[in-house]
């Protein structure tokens, strides 16, 4: 069978990717070439139930008719901007944003790592214009990830992990503390630290959801010291934990909070909001992107930001979450199922993740492994219960295939 468009047979498409891009990650056997709602369609016609979502990013569901009709309506009134002028679905997206998750100001970046750079520069920036130099240092947590720039990259606090291998030295002024140990924190702080920076649910790292009295003890333990909160939302925001923002859900407001994913609807943007003292960090200058802000991924942001408020699909997300979670304790082979809304964790007895992951894939069922014996579940918001039975009993099969 030749693909459409290409010509080429799915082996050659396959050999022209491998031969002529840096492979990053082991590819599934998947040409997606189509996507609809809660299903990728491989070129051959096959329908997988899509409960990755392309990384937790198509919660309000793939090619979104409302994402779509955004982007070919901006994409025909003006692609790019640049940071210099004024532009309408800028405006748009900044109100609605600011005001839906009380926060003051926002300025938009091109994906989740960029967004954590800017909150680490502005947390950097803040500490030495507030209180001198040597105010730089930022306390982050064991196992989390920020993502893949130096910054990010360095803030990511596993040292061990492929992510850093080969990229020393890394950053300098960053600490790892132990996540949902306040005791930790405290400790790692010093005369030098501004900043305290974590993710409310830690998602690469195996989700690992924070306590309720950890996130409110780091809000105490930053104010008492004069530093500043900040929390990566780039997985965990725009309905996936089952309110907006996760730290609404949490009721503990961080100074700065970066977002990504989720929402742009497919799109490549992020953002960091803050409040007025923090963002006061940031001036004329100090920072700048080519692209953040692009007209085409702000339009397609404003669309699925309100589909995700439309919709109430953070509520969704709560709901359908709480009985997916509960469905897959029936898994055997199981240490622990947990998360929060849907953005869910299997961790197993034994190392099968890499195996049940494939396995599901053999089943029509997209899911991620986040280590050798986690996997993790984000499927797009609009999922049915019907759906989550569906993944349960692909999952059922394939574990029990696993465990033999
Ligand atoms: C919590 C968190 N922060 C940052 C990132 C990096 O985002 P991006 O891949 O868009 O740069 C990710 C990506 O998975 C993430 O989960």
């Amino acid at each position: 069978m030749r693909l459409k468009d290409t010509g080429m047979t799915r082996q050659e498409l396959k050999d022209t990717i491998d031969t002529y891009t840096m492979v990053t990650a082991k590819h599934l056997d998947l040409v997606a070439e189509q996507g609809k709602g809660k299903y990728i369609y491989d070129a051959d016609g096959t329908a997988y139930l899509d409960f990755y979502a392309g990384i937790a990013v198509s919660s309000v569901g793939n090619c979104n008719e409302k994402v779509v009709q955004a982007i070919q309506e901006q994409a025909a009134q003006l692609i790019h901007g640049s940071n210099y002028p004024y532009l309408v679905p800028q405006a748009k997206l900044a109100k609605l944003i600011c005001e839906s998750i009380g926060m003051d100001k926002i300025f938009f970046q091109n994906s989740g790592s960029e967004a954590n750079e800017l909150m680490i520069k502005m947390a950097r920036k803040y500490g030495v214009e507030t209180y001198g130099p040597a105010r730089y240092h930022i306390v982050t947590a064991k196992n989390s990830f920020h993502g893949r720039t130096y910054g990010a990259l360095s803030a990511t606090g596993q040292p061990d992990n492929g992510c850093q291998i080969g990229y020393h030295p890394v950053l300098p002024g960053f600490t790892y503390a132990e996540f949902n140990n306040l005791e930790s924190f405290r400790e790692a702080c010093t005369e030098h630290t501004i900043a305290i920076m974590v993710e409310p649910v830690q998602g690469e790292g195996g989700v690992y959801p924070a306590k309720q009295e950890f996130l409110e003890g780091l809000r105490k333990l930053c104010d008492e010291k004069g530093m500043l909160l900040l929390f990566d939302e780039v997985q965990t925001g725009w309905g996936r934990c089952g309110d907006l923002m996760a730290f609404l859900s949490y009721g503990v407001t961080p100074d700065i909070v970066t977002m990504a994913k989720a929402m742009g609807g497919g799109m490549p943007i992020g953002a960091v909001c803050a409040n007025r003292k923090a963002a006061s960090a940031i001036n004329p200058g100090s920072h700048g992107s080519t692209y953040g802000g692009n007209p085409v991924c702000c339009a397609a942001a404003y669309a699925a930001v309100t589909e995700i408020m439309e919709k109430k699909l953070p509520e969704r997300a709560k709901e359908i979450g709480a009985y997916f979670q509960k469905r897959l304790q029936e898994l055997p082979g199981i240490k622990e199922v947990r998360g929060r809304g849907l953005l869910v964790g299997v961790e197993f007895n034994t190392p099968i993740a890499a195996e049940v992951k494939h396995g599901c894939f053999e089943h029509q069922l997209l899911i991620t492994a986040v280590s050798d014996t986690i996997i993790r579940i984000v499927p797009p918001l609009i999922v049915e219960k019907e759906d989550c039975d569906r993944a349960v009993e692909i999952l059922k099969t394939v574990v029990q295939e696993q465990l033999g």
